[in-house]
């Protein structure tokens, strides 16, 4: 069986895309084994303490590695990606080797698909610069199946995703399509 690496880009504790995430996992389930990454220790990019790389760093790059595949749940901040997203990826995208500049980064190659939730945008300005970002640093992505959501009103009181049978349609058919891509 695959495993999906899950990359949440809010640290919320009732993150509407941590929400989302699950409800991908258990659609997931029959056809991959997923693992989290919990990122909260990766400390803001500085070069000068690259070498030796952030424990932190070093975990998340390893778990990068031991996926098939990533599959990212992220809010809209200010129409594009949050900072803390684009941060996690500045450091996965430098060399695995630093003895060896030209050395790919544990992100050259790998397979992704993105989903997200927010307000009525549905997450559209986010999804299409991460996917810029994403094919910047070499990733392999499936867009065809991409999940964008708006929230229900109600949500934004209940902190409840509460998704509907579409919503749940949608993610179920990305999530049959990454599986299709992971094992491909
Ligand atoms: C700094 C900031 C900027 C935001 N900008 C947008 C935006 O451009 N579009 C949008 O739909 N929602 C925007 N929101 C609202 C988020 O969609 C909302 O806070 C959402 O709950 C975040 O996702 P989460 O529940 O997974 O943390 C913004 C929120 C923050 C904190």
């Amino acid at each position: 069986m695959k495993t999906a690496l899950f990359v949440v880009g809010s640290f919320r504790a009732k993150s509407f895309n941590r929400q989302l995430a699950r409800e991908a996992e258990a659609l997931l389930a029959p056809r991959a084994k997923v693992e989290w990454l919990d990122f909260r220790a990766v400390p803001f990019m500085d070069q000068d303490a690259e070498n030796p790389a952030p424990k932190a760093v070093a975990k998340a790059r390893e778990a990068v590695l031991a996926a098939d595949g990533v599959w990212f749940f992220t809010p809209e901040y200010n129409f594009s990606y949050p900072g803390l997203l684009k941060n996690l990826l500045d450091w996965l995208s430098r060399p695995r080797d630093p003895s060896d500049r030209t050395s790919p980064s544990v992100l050259a190659g790998k397979k992704c698909t993105v989903s997200g939730v927010g307000g009525r945008n549905a997450t559209a300005d986010c999804r299409r610069k991460l996917a810029d970002l994403l094919a910047f640093v070499g990733m392999k992505q499936l867009r065809d199946r991409e999940v964008g959501l708006a929230l229900a009103p109600s949500s934004w009181t209940t902190d409840d995703l509460a998704l509907d049978e579409a919503g749940r349609a949608a993610l179920a058919e990305q999530a049959s399509a990454f599986a299709d891509f992971l094992e491909s």
